[in-house]
């Protein structure tokens, strides 16, 4: 992860198409370079999306986080090519949902995951932006193999979200080794130039399976200031696998009807040496730590302040402050849904 602490001139120097005054990237396994800092797009309608991923292209965000699930590819679509970016300029991460959840039937994990990519692709580019590759296909999450035929709409509706055996179920690992072989059949084809996963922990990679050729690059997790430097080994995991640790939910969900977490006192506090506001100081964290995020808003003066993180540094101390402010909720602020290494003690 060099490149996280090279200048931004540097930077320009080496990676000119995906370079801006807002932007910087990380090396994958595989030499692609990814910009740290994306737009979130969950929960964004297929109409309200456009205007958000051209305001984001606008103020400097160059890389976009879509999902199958989102069902706002064609909006997505439609901000990019209203953005007057090149291809090449932006970096698009989609997900694919895993086995038996958000529409992916398990009667065929393999055959469904093909069907949905090419569906993914198509609605992306549906709006007359020339998206014919993604940057980043993740597996949404741990598949399900139990429960609703033939799919549960989300995780939270599976019987693997109450066990966390989304891993270690040995039905639900033959799945993942299954959607694997099509992730890399993908990455092969050259329909996506890196693959990933999301929401996995450390029981999960096993079940990848000896077949397997080609390593996941990323890990999505959720990683927040509350939890921890290294919530579950989710980081030192990432680090032991080579691959980039992406934070989702990286400013906790805007609060979940509670305030903040970027509102509380310390990372306010820490801002104002800065003079900036204490959601930059809590994006600023995870880029602090080597990890990369996707974050959400629909506001241009926020969007401008969540790519302002690039030529400021908090210090040591402000770091270990944040690291020591251990407030996360132990039921919701994991790093996944599906699967848990509560004392990191899987070592792969
Ligand atoms: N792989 C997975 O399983 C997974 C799971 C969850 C999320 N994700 C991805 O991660 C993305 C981000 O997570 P998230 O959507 O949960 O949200 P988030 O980024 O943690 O928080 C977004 C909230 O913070 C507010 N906000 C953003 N910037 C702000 C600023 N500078 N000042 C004050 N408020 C600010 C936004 O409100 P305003 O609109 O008012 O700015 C919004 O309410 C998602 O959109 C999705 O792409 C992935
Ligand atoms: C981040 O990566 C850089 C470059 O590899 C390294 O020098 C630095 O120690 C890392 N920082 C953390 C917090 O791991
Ligand atoms: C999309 O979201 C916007 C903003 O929340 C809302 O005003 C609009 O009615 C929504 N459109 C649809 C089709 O749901
Ligand atoms: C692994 O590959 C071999 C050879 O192609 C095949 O016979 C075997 O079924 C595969 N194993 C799994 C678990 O997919």
């Amino acid at each position: 992860m060099r490149q996280i602490m090279a200048s931004r001139f540097m930077l320009a120097l080496l990676m000119p198409g995906l370079s801006s005054a807002g932007s910087q990237s990380v090396r994958l396994a595989n030499g692609v370079q990814m910009p740290t800092v994306g737009l979130g797009t969950w929960e964004f309608n297929n109409t309200e999306v456009t205007g958000v991923v051209k305001a984001a292209l606008a103020a400097g965000f160059r890389h976009i986080d879509s999902a199958h699930n989102y069902d706002n590819q064609e909006g997505i679509g439609a901000g990019l090519a209203a953005s007057g970016k090149r291809r090449d300029e932006v970096f698009i991460t989609s997900k694919v949902p895993g086995c038996g959840i958000q529409g992916l039937g398990k009667d065929d994990c393999f055959g469904n995951t093909m069907k949905f990519i090419a569906e993914d692709i198509r609605l992306l580019s549906s709006s007359g932006f020339p998206l014919k590759y993604l940057d980043l296909l993740l597996i949404h999450f741990p598949p399900c193999m139990e429960g609703e035929a033939p799919f549960a709409p989300n995780p939270f509706a599976t019987p693997c979200r109450a066990k966390r055996n989304g891993c270690t179920d040995p039905d639900n690992c033959r799945a993942i080794a299954e959607q694997w072989r099509a992730m890399e059949l993908v990455y092969q084809q050259g329909l996506v130039r890196a693959i990933g996963v999301s929401d996995y922990c450390s029981a999960c990679f096993k079940c990848l399976g000896a077949n397997a050729t080609v390593m996941p690059m990323l890990n999505n997790v959720q990683f927040h200031i509350g939890m921890g430097p290294d919530p579950q080994g989710a980081l030192s995991l990432a680090e032991r696998r080579g691959m980039v640790l992406m934070a989702w939910s990286p400013l906790g969900h805007g609060g979940r009807g509670e305030t903040p977490i970027f509102s509380r006192a310390l990372p306010m506090q820490i801002g104002k040496a800065h003079g900036k506001s204490g959601a930059q100081v809590s994006l600023k964290w995870i880029l602090s730590h080597n990890v990369t995020l996707t974050t959400k808003s629909g506001d241009p003066k926020h969007l401008a302040e969540d790519i302002d993180l690039f030529d400021w540094e908090l210090t040591a101390a402000e770091v270990a402050a944040l690291d020591a402010d251990q407030f996360a909720h132990s039921e919701y602020d994991t790093p996944s849904f599906m699967c848990n290494d509560p004392d990191n003690e899987i070592v792969v």
